[in-house]
């Protein structure tokens, strides 16, 4: 199966900003071998998609609300996202955290996407407390548990799971690869025991947390590893275009 490279942009870069990096890697991005997604933020998105239209390079979302039309001032829901959007990015630890995502808002908001027809990309991890009682793989197991309890055992097959353990989010303290690779057994162990091992196949496991350049390879040779979700070093062109094209 291809790999699959998806940068999160965050909250950051303007439009002007967004459009400058996406048509550095337009330009640079010269036959990867995987497929690749960025996520812009909110008020880029539709420019930094116009822009990569014809392009090799897919556009994802960094959020969407569960409900597809609601008085909700400030949201965005997956109609709206259609068209614009291939991928969204749901339960990054970072909303969970400041945003007070549950489980359950995470189970709806992943249901939206695939009602969609979006692409899921669903962000599971321990913290670092829960790492040093014991307690990661049980920590991801019962999130995947609750965050696929929406989804019928046919939709399943339509997501993507980024392991994105929260310590390694942001801090330059990558995992150990060993470390992933336990965690990437166990979540696909986790699928196959719960769905049909064929529907379970064909879903990409990725690696997110303080990648770079030079650390991006070690994660992409781990077994049944199939990608990678990069945050900071996706907003440096040379260094993502280095990371799409290893
Ligand atoms: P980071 O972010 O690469 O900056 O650690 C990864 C993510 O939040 O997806």
């Amino acid at each position: 199966m291809k790999n699959l490279i998806v940068g999160n942009w965050k909250m950051n870069l303007t439009i002007g900003q967004s459009l400058l990096l996406s048509e550095r890697l337009k330009n640079n991005l010269k036959n990867p071998t995987s497929d690749i997604v960025v996520c812009p933020n909110y008020v880029s998105l539709a420019a930094v998609s116009i822009d990569l239209k014809d392009s090799i390079i897919k556009v994802g979302a960094q959020n969407i609300n569960a409900n597809d039309e609601r008085a909700y001032t400030g949201e965005v829901s997956g109609p709206m996202l259609k068209g614009i959007a291939k991928y969204v990015i749901v339960g990054h630890s970072e909303r969970r955290i400041h945003f007070g995502e549950t489980n359950k808002t995470v189970a709806l908001k992943v249901a939206a996407a695939v009602r969609n027809k979006l692409t899921p990309i669903l962000c599971v991890g321990e913290n670092l407390h829960q790492r040093n009682e014991g307690l990661a793989g049980r920590t991801v197991t019962d999130q995947l548990e609750e965050n696929l309890s929406e989804l019928t055992h046919k939709e399943i097959s339509k997501i993507v799971i980024a392991y994105e353990p929260v310590w390694a989010i942001g801090t330059g303290e990558n995992a150990e690869p060993f470390e992933v690779e336990k965690m990437i057994k166990t979540i696909r162990r986790f699928l196959i025991n719960k769905y049909k091992a064929k529907i379970v196949v064909s879903i990409k496991l990725l690696y997110g947390g303080s990648v770079n350049s030079d650390n991006a390879n070690a994660y992409l040779s781990i077994d049944n590893c199939n990608g990678l979700l990069v945050g900071g070093a996706s907003l440096n062109y040379r260094q993502f275009t280095k990371i799409c094209q290893l």
